[in-house]
């Protein structure tokens, strides 16, 4: 599994820097290119010959020494890696993670890097504990970035907590899994997807707009999910309770109009669309250039029939793989086929808003998808990101079989 890896392991300045060694040791000799990149603070507590021994390789510690003039070398070990893996990491590195900061060359691959990450934290009981690491490693998984839980026992500060590096055995079999699991063959590699999101907004005037109870989680969900299943992904997004995913090229669309604009001109090149946005189905007839006075007792907004996006990809969706949702609040089957049919859709995602645990807001779904034919499955209760996966999984198939 480990034979003609490359694995960049990165170590950080913490007594488990001396576990990193004998990890380092045992990539080595199971087969792995392992290239080790030390944060200065790491090198008080190990020598970087060490590792240059164990890995048979230079160890980086400056992002600025390059030592081959034919790469920019963070980019080409960032480029290069099979799997980052940085152990131990220290509170700081997860900070600098979460924020983005690259001010060395091991926080710098980091951002470089498109490769899997896997982080073992080692620290004192009480920082690990602290709210502002424990919302670092928040965000660095919802991100995608997956962690090594560091053991209990004995700690080098004489506490006896949890904050021990994981033992470098476990390290190992965590890294194998993370390889193999990067192997898997990806359902959606080769296509490119068009997600939609969240609620449009139609502007009344300057400061006023209208828009719904889209929170966009539905959506970035499906986009993560099409993103780990190897598409090519463009999120055309509104209004969003939640922070873009990273890996997709997400484009902001702010009125129904403005989608609709989005969407059409990236069609050629799309060969999925999936439209969990939540479109307003009418906008203002006219935006008024300056704010509206309160002048009489009354006022009637007139409004006018926004195009139904989904509807239009749908009558030229060519060779397209076309999914829709429904948000119903009563007879959802005979609903969801009715749009499914009107609208030129492959499948159709149906929710019943009305039911605890569905619809705009949560966390949560309870979701029906149907094909031409009918139901195709009935979710129970789930996740945004689980049922997203699950309905990535039942596109995939579809749409491959729709290009041969
Ligand atoms: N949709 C769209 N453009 C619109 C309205 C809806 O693309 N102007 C899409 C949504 O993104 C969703 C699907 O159509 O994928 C169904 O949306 P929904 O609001 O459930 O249906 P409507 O067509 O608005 O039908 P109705 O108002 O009759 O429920």
């Amino acid at each position: 599994m480990l034979q003609g890896k490359t694995i960049v392991l990165g170590v950080c300045g913490g007594i488990a820097a001396y576990k990193a060694a004998a990890l380092c040791s045992k990539l080595a000799q199971a087969g792995a290119d392992v290239r080790v990149i030390m944060t200065a603070s790491a090198t008080k507590f190990v020598a970087p010959l060490t590792f240059q021994t164990l890995s048979r390789h230079d160890v980086i510690t400056d992002t600025f020494d390059e030592k081959d003039a034919s790469v920019v070398s963070h980019i080409d070990l960032a480029d290069r890696a099979d799997l980052v893996v940085v152990a131990p990491a220290t509170a700081n590195m997860l900070a600098k993670m979460a924020h983005g900061i690259a001010d060395d060359m091991l926080s710098t691959t980091l951002l470089a890097t498109l490769a899997p990450v896997l982080v073992a934290p080692a620290m004192n009981v009480h920082m690990i504990d602290h709210p502002a690491v424990k919302e670092n490693m928040a965000k660095l998984e919802e991100r995608g970035v997956r962690f090594i839980e560091p053991g209990f026992g004995q700690l080098a500060c004489g506490y006896v907590g949890k904050g021990r590096l994981a033992e470098p055995d476990e390290l190992f079999a965590a890294i194998a899994a993370a390889l193999r699991e990067a192997e898997q063959p990806k359902p959606l590699a080769g296509k490119r997807v068009l997600v939609t999101a969240g609620g449009t907004v139609e502007r009344i005037d300057p400061v006023r707009y209208m828009t719904n109870d889209s929170s966009g989680k539905m959506g970035i969900a499906v986009a993560e999910a099409a993103r780990d299943a190897g598409a090519q992904v463009t999120l055309v997004y509104g209004k969003l309770a939640v922070p873009l995913p990273s890996g997709v090229d997400a484009v902001r669309a702010e009125s129904a109009l403005d989608m609709l604009d989005a969407v059409m001109a990236r069609l050629p090149e799309t060969d999925i669309v999936i439209k969990a946005a939540a479109v307003a189905d009418y906008r203002a007839e006219t935006i008024a250039p300056q704010k509206i006075k309160k002048n009489a007792e009354t006022m009637t907004l007139q409004l006018v029939k926004n195009p139904d996006i989904l509807q239009t990809v749908g009558e030229r969706k060519g060779n397209r793989f076309i999914v829709g949702f429904a948000a119903e609040t009563e007879q959802l089957e005979q609903h969801a086929l009715d749009k499914l049919r009107r609208k030129h859709c492959d499948l159709i995602v149906a929710n019943d808003v009305s039911q605890e645990g569905a619809g705009f807001r949560g966390d949560t779904n309870i979701v029906s998808v149907y094909d031409e034919a009918g139901l195709v499955e009935a979710m129970p209760l789930l996740g945004k990101k689980e049922a997203a996966r699950r309905l990535v999984a039942l596109i995939a198939p579809r749409a491959a079989e729709r290009r041969a």
